[in-house]
């Protein structure tokens, strides 16, 4: 290793998000240095539709058409990896102090790496651009959101009206998801 990094001959940035290193023995290696979450666009509407598709195959999230997933386009992050698409979330605005986390995604050969956080991380600071107050999740994935400072909270404490989605739910009519709130506002 010592070796090679002595070597070293070029260090080219390719695409923002790469290194391609090269040695004098003519090796070339390609290095991931980063892990870019961005505002999702239209080429990446398939990779998100695999991603939710392969978890919503095993009952952990609701399954979402390319209709939908392009006419929510606008309200998808995306977390790109080496030019691999690695997870995905979404925000939906119900009120000025409402608005509900969703479509939170990981490729399961990536979790626990910190993707998820990101995703979400730049979902809140899209809503607090849009001065949101609070946001909440329906989820099975708990721990995960009170990692991120989410609370548990009485499900009939939050508003009827959000509930239309849970006939697309494979867990429906028997719920065994939990609602989570957090406020934009001091976190
Ligand atoms: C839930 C999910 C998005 C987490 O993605 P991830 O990239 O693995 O999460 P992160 O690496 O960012 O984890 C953030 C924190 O949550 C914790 N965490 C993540 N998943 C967890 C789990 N299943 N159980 C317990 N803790 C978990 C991590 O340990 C980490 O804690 P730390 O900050 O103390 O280290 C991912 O497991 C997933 O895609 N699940 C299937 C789909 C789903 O259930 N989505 C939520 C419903 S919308």
């Amino acid at each position: 290793m010592m070796k090679l990094a002595q070597s070293l001959r070029i260090n080219k940035v390719l695409n923002g998000l790469s290194i391609l290193e090269t040695y004098d023995d003519g090796m070339s290696v390609l290095k991931n240095t980063r892990l870019l979450v961005r505002p999702a666009v239209a080429a990446d509407v398939p990779a998100v539709h695999n991603l939710i598709q392969w978890h919503a195959q095993k009952g952990r999230m609701i399954l979402r058409g390319f209709d939908e997933l392009y006419a929510d386009l606008r309200s998808f992050m995306v977390a790109e990896d080496n030019g691999e698409l690695v997870g995905c979330a979404s925000v939906h605005l119900f009120w000025s102090d409402l608005a509900e986390l969703k479509c939170v995604a990981v490729n399961e050969t990536q979790q626990g790496r910190g993707i998820g956080r990101k995703v979400v991380d730049a979902c809140h600071a899209d809503l607090r651009r849009l001065g949101i107050e609070r946001s909440f999740a329906l989820t099975g994935a708990t721990t995960f959101f009170e990692k991120l400072g989410y609370r548990v909270v009485a499900k009939e404490s939050l508003p009827r009206f959000i509930w239309g989605e849970c006939v697309r739910c494979p867990s429906f009519p028997v719920c065994n998801e939990e609602a989570l709130v957090f406020d934009l506002t001091k976190n």
